[in-house]
């Protein structure tokens, strides 16, 4: 299966960064060097800018939030087809930040995957056990329930991502170990084919949390990774691309 290299930029640059970061990007998928799928979901205000630097080459643009419904009032807030419109063909959901931050459930991140798969976008459906949750014997209970309350049942697989991120691994420099990445990654794609079928087997399950150039080659490369959401790292256009020329 063709590896996904996603870069989520968080909520971090200005103009000038976003042209920077896209301009050097563009210039090194020039050369060619990844035949991974490439996207980078820049902050909602700059996705425009971004789109338009991105024009020609072969990196995808995601947004990092949608809300479940199509339009509506709901002040700041953003719809898929709003996303779709722009030139988005993914977008990352229930990131354990948008967890923290705004209380998302299960419920809610399905909603936002249906919204989006309605709207014409692939989903990245974010799970992740906290610290304190690995430490009591949980992770994997966790994620069960994530993925179960979060993937829309019965949905068709392709168009399906789903992105593994322990939360004490993010933006730490830590990583879970290529052992315990794995374990999680065979998990989720088992209680995938329950929620799908066997379709299941060709949707893309990422790895986050402290991928950077010189721990992707390894983790990249276990059984049931196919492919990172990179978020520091993906800050630079050098290091991401390190990141996907491994894949
Ligand atoms: P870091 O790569 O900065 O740890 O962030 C991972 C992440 O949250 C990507 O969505």
């Amino acid at each position: 299966m063709r590896a996904l290299i996603a870069g989520n930029w968080k909520m971090n640059g200005l103009t000038e960064d976003a042209k920077a970061l896209a301009a050097g990007l563009k210039a090194l998928d020039g050369q060619g060097e990844s035949s991974a799928e490439l996207l980078v979901c820049p902050p909602f205000p700059y996705l425009g800018l971004v789109a338009q630097q991105l024009a020609g080459s072969r990196i995808a643009l995601g947004g990092q939030d949608c809300h479940g419904a199509a339009a509506g009032a709901h002040t700041g807030d953003t719809a898929a087809p709003m996303l779709r419109d722009i030139g988005c063909s993914y977008v990352i959901l229930g990131h354990s930040e948008r967890r923290a931050d705004h209380g998302e459930t299960d419920v809610q991140v399905r909603g936002k995957a249906e919204s989006a798969l309605a709207a014409g976008l692939v989903p990245i459906v974010c799970v992740g056990e906290t610290e304190q949750e690995r430490n009591a014997g949980q992770a994997l209970n966790v994620i069960a329930r994530q993925v179960k309350g979060s993937v829309p049942a019965g949905m068709e697989a392709e168009r399906l991502v789903v992105a593994y991120e322990p939360v004490w691994a993010i933006g730490t420099g830590r990583t879970a170990t290529p052992a315990d990445v794995v374990e999680v990654h065979t998990e989720i794609r088992r209680l995938l084919v329950g929620l799908v079928g066997e379709g299941a087997q060709s949707v893309r399950i990422l790895y986050g949390g402290s991928v950077k150039p010189d721990n992707a080659a390894e983790l990249l490369s276990q059984a049931n990774v196919d492919g990172a959401l990179v978020g520091g790292a993906s800050l630079k256009a050098e290091d991401f691309w390190a990141i996907a020329r491994s894949a």
